[in-house]
């Protein structure tokens, strides 16, 4: 694992591989680890893999999270590793985040991958529960989350137990900022039909807590995109199907 102290914040990170730059970012509540099974079918590329603040080995910021700041720190690790451009693949949260970044620097994005994820903000019964249970992790840790999200993330009951012991292990801090900054994001949805660049949207058909319908709302109104639906996979396709998410990823942004 390394560290660099990037826009302010002390930032851990993975890097593996060689190739054409592409990094991935984690989805909630969990971190880099969440990408494991993936990496052996990324072959011919630099991947890197960085913790969100307030997740894994990053640091806990004090003070409001926003999706913007958690984007300006993988735009500021790109700048400290002097990579210009890279292609960026977000899991859910993660997908928020990438969606920031491709607004922030588009000239910086070679792909965007979308995972699980969706342009539209939280409706407000969404973001009212999202205050709700950061006041629960508040009062009895993030073990709130592990139970309510582990069984929800895969639809393979063996993968239940690892995902609850990584949420286990994420600080309740990073946990409530982070709900705190989902329930703030803004609509992306005016910023999809701009992307100039190559986008891969993976989605399983069994996803309990983002429906497919939101990937096939960003595929429509973004004409390169390649939307890949997986069938009997869940919120965690790196997890459930591996081969089929690297293929759609590889495909669609590192030219196969
Ligand atoms: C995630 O998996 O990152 C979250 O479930 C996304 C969300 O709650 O909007």
């Amino acid at each position: 694992m390394h560290e660099l102290t990037v826009n302010g914040v002390q930032i851990a990170f993975e890097r593996t591989g060689a190739g054409a730059p592409l990094v991935l970012i984690h989805g909630f509540p969990l971190d880099h680890n969440m990408w494991d099974a993936l990496l052996p079918h990324l072959e011919g590329a630099d991947v890197l893999l960085p913790d969100l603040r307030g997740f894994g080995g990053s640091a806990i910021v004090d003070g409001t999270y926003t999706i913007a700041d958690m984007a300006q720190d993988v735009i500021a690790l790109l700048d400290a590793l002097k990579i210009e451009k890279a292609a960026i693949v977000g899991h859910s949260m993660g997908g928020y985040v990438a969606l920031e970044i491709a607004r922030k620097v588009p000239g910086r994005v070679a792909g965007l991958g979308l995972v699980s994820t969706q342009a539209l903000p939280d409706a407000p019964d969404r973001k009212a529960g999202r205050y709700a249970t950061a006041e629960k992790v508040g009062d009895q840790g993030s073990v709130v989350v592990a139970d309510s999200m582990a069984p929800k993330l895969s639809a393979d009951p063996q993968h239940v137990s690892a995902l609850h012991k990584l949420i286990l292990g994420q600080p309740p801090a990073g946990v409530m900022g982070a709900l705190a900054a989902m329930a703030e994001r803004v609509d992306s949805t005016e910023l999809l039909s701009t992307f100039k660049f190559p986008v891969a949207i993976v989605h399983g058909l069994a996803d309990a807590l983002i429906p497919v319908e939101r990937s096939r709302e960003m595929k429509a109104l973004i004409p390169q995109a390649s939307l890949t639906e997986i069938q009997d996979v869940g919120h965690m396709p790196m997890l459930d199907a591996p081969f089929e998410t690297a293929k759609a990823l590889k495909e669609g942004l590192l030219g196969g």
